[in-house]
């Protein structure tokens, strides 16, 4: 590896299902220019379809079921662990659908990502899709941000947004955020591990002097 590439931050994704978010941050991070690596993908289910698709990419994998340990905090410190053992600089979380503790998260105190698949403050929890259509609401979106302590809060790095259509029901509705998750969750890595986000507050500053990079405007289909 070349020097560039050795400085690049190592990132441990952490998932629990499918991974398709974890896909895109492995393709982003294959890119040249990108100044962050995939080091470890960690999932508490050891049958998670993303987690065989990290070995099969040729990437660091640990399973670690949280129904094994005795309790939240140790499962948490068991995670720890394994995170040192690959010298992470920043962790993602990409659909792992764990609470985490304070403990844990004082840890990686901005240093670590969430992805949302709602605009936050909106559509917190679970269901996101199915409580947004249920609303009524024309724009639904995408949000990843920095994790604290209170769960989908914290200041948020980046956003998309996508209208909702007549036909719509949770799964289209859902799908189209998907495509836009694979989009921002790359950009807000970028912006972290290059060192160009600033948390002030609740907000992240990033130079950026437009919105383009950082806000997906929704085109009626
Ligand atoms: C994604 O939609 C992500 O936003 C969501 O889980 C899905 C994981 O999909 N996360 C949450 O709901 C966290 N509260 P993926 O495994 O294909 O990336």
């Amino acid at each position: 590896m070349s020097g560039q590439a050795s400085r690049r931050k190592r990132v441990a994704v952490l998932i629990s299902g499918r991974g398709s978010n974890m896909h895109s941050l492995i393709a982003a991070s294959r890119l040249d220019d990108f100044p962050a690596q995939i080091a470890l993908v960690l999932s508490n289910k050891l049958d998670a379809p993303g987690l065989a698709a990290a070995q099969e990419a040729g990437i660091a994998t640990a399973a670690l079921d949280h129904k094994a340990h005795a309790g939240r905090e140790d499962f948490e410190r068991a995670m720890q662990d394994v995170l040192a053992q690959h010298n992470i600089d920043l962790v993602c979380l990409a659909g792992f659908m764990r609470l985490l503790t304070p403990w844990f998260v004082s840890q990686w105190a901005g240093r670590m990502l969430n992805i949302h698949p709602a605009l936050l403050p909106s559509y917190r929890g679970l269901h996101t899709h199915e409580r947004a259509l249920e609303d009524g609401v024309k724009i639904h979106g995408c949000t990843v941000h920095f994790v604290v302590p209170e769960m989908d809060a914290g200041p948020i790095i980046a956003q998309a947004a996508v209208p909702v259509l007549d036909g719509d029901t949770a799964a289209t509705l859902g799908a189209r955020v998907l495509t836009q998750e694979h989009v921002i969750y790359p950009l807000a890595l970028k912006l972290v591990a290059s060192g160009a986000a600033h948390i002030e507050g609740n907000r992240v500053l990033t130079g950026e002097t437009t919105s383009e990079r950082l806000l997906v405007v929704p085109t009626p289909a």
